[in-house]
C-alpha cells in the first residue's frame, strides 16, 4: 500500500528504532547540494533537464573513475561504468542481464534482506550459502554448486557483499577474496558485489574488491552514493565488463528514459568537482566513527557475558549474537515495549528456520546518547523477554 508520507522512515517521538541503514538526516549536505544545482543549471540549462546519456553523464562518469583510483586497488574506464539510480537499480539491471527464467542465484547469509526482495521479484530460484564470522565459506559455495548441477540447476548469478557487509559489518579476508574470485571464473558463476559501503571505513582503508582482484570478467560491482552523499539523490553505478556497460545502457529501459538518474547525476557531478564530496564523506566517517565506538563501549557495559557482537571496521552495522535459547521474537517485542527497534536475524536468511539467534544494530542515524540510551534498553529487554 502506498502512504501518503513524504519519505520511506518517519520517526516515532521515543522510539530509538535501530533497524534503519541510513544515514542522519542532520548530518546530509542540503546546503552544498543546493548551490551545486544552481551550478549545474548555470552550466548546463536545459540539457540539465533533457534526456541523458543512458549511460549516465561523462562528468560523473570521470569522477567514479578517478575516486575508484583512490578507494579501491583497480580503478575503471569510462566504458566500464554506468551510471544507475542507486546500488538497489544496480542489482535489478544486473540480476535482468545475467540471469534467465529458473536459474538459480546464490547469495551468502546473512545478507542485505532487501537485495533478498529485489531477487525475488525475478522469476529465479534464490539459494543460500552459508558464511562464517568473515563472510562466505568458499567449501559450501562449492558444496552447493555442485549439488544444484547434479539437479540440472544452473547457479549463474553470486550477489554478495565482502565489504563492510551489511548485515554484519565484517570483511571478507584476502585470502577468499582471491579464491572466491578464482571459483566464479571457473564455474561460470558471475559475482554481484554489492560495494555500496566502501568510503565509510573507520580504521584503515576498505580492503580491495572483488572487481579489482577480477582479471575474467566475473565481477559486477555495484556502488552507491546513498551512503557517502545521499540516498534521495538515487545515484550509484556499475562497474562491468564494456560487453556488460554497452548490453545495459543499450537496452530497452535506458533507450526509453535514457540516464537513469541523469539531473541527480549531473548534480553530484558538479558537487565532486568542487570537493564537496570528499570534506563528506570525511564528516561521515568522522561521526559514524565515533558512534560505533559508543555503541561498542555501550555493548561492553551493558550486555550479558553470554552475548557477542562483531567489532565493524566500517559501514553502518554490528551484528548481535544472542545465546542459543533466546527467543528472538520474544525479545523483539518485549524491546518494543522499551521503545526500541532493530532488525531479527531471520530477516537476512533465505530459510529464515536456518537463521540464528541473533539481530542488527544500525549506529547510524542516532546520536551517540541515543545509542547509549538504546543499549541500555536493549540489556533491559535482553533480561525480561518476556514482559511486553
Ligand atoms: C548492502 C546494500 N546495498 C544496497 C543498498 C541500497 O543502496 P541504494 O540506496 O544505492 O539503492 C543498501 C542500503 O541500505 C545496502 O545496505
Amino acid at each position: 500500500m502506498v502512504t501518503p508520507s513524504l519519505t520511506q522512515f518517519t520517526i516515532t517521538p521515543g522510539v530509538i528504532d535501530l533497524s534503519w541503514g541510513m544515514p542522519d538526516p542532520t548530518l546530509l549536505p542540503v546546503e552544498q547540494l543546493r548551490a551545486a544545482a544552481n551550478r549545474v543549471f548555470d552550466t548546463h540549462g536545459p540539457a540539465a533537464l533533457a534526456y541523458g546519456n543512458p549511460q549516465g553523464p561523462p562528468p560523473l562518469i570521470e569522477f567514479i573513475t578517478r575516486r575508484l583510483a583512490q578507494t579501491d586497488a583497480r580503478t575503471a574506464t569510462p566504458a566500464e561504468v554506468l551510471v544507475t539510480s542507486g546500488a538497489s537499480q544496480g542489482l535489478d539491471l544486473a540480476a535482468d542481464l545475467i540471469l534467465e527464467p529458473g536459474d538459480t542465484a546464490l547469495v551468502d547469509v546473512p545478507t542485505y534482506h532487501l537485495a533478498l526482495h529485489i531477487l525475488r521479484d525475478h522469476p529465479i530460484n534464490l539459494v543460500q550459502v552459508a558464511s562464517d564470522a568473515d563472510g562466505i565459506l568458499l567449501d559450501e559455495l562449492d558444496r552447493v554448486v555442485t549439488e544444484l548441477r547434479t539437479k540440472n540447476e544452473r547457479p549463474r548469478l553470486l550477489y554478495t557483499i565482502p565489504t563492510f557487509r551489511n548485515p554484519t559489518g565484517s570483511s571478507l579476508p584476502a585470502d577468499r577474496r582471491q579464491a572466491l574470485v578464482a571459483f566464479a571464473a571457473a564455474n561460470d558463476l558471475v559475482i554481484v558485489e554489492d560495494d555500496t559501503y566502501r568510503e565509510l571505513s573507520y580504521d584503515s582503508p576498505a580492503p580491495p574488491s572483488l572487481w579489482a582482484l577480477d582479471t575474467a570478467g566475473t565481477v559486477i560491482r555495484l556502488g552507491s552514493f546513498a551512503k557517502s552523499v545521499a540516498p534521495g539523490l538515487r545515484v550509484g553505478y556499475i562497474t562491468a565488463t564494456p560487453q556488460h556497460i554497452d548490453r545495459l545502457a543499450t537496452g530497452g529501459l535506458l533507450d526509453s528514459g535514457g540516464g537513469a538518474t541523469h539531473f541527480s547525476a549531473l548534480v553530484l557531478a558538479e558537487y565532486a568537482a568542487s570537493g564537496d564530496y570528499a570534506a563528506q564523506v570525511d564528516r561521515f566517517k568522522d561521526a559514524y566513527r565515533t558512534r560505533r565506538d559508543t555503541l561498542l563501549a555501550a555493548l561492553d557495559a551493558h550486555m550479558p557475558p553470554t552475548t557477542t557482537w562483531t567489532r565493524p571496521a566500517g559501514g553502518y552495522f554490528v551484528w548481535v549474537d544472542l545465546p542459543p535459547d533466546t527467543d528472538v521474537k520474544a525479545l523483539t517485542d518485549a524491546a518494543r515495549s522499551h521503545n526500541l527497534g532493530f532488525v531479527p536475524a531471520a530477516a537476512f536468511y533465505v530459510d529464515p528456520a536456518t537463521s540464528p539467534p541473533a539481530l542488527r544494530l544500525a549506529f547510524s542515524m542516532y546520536s551517540p546518547a541515543d545509542l547509549t540510551e538504546a543499549t541500555s534498553r536493549l540489556g533491559a529487554a535482553l533480561l525480561t523477554p518476556t514482559d511486553a
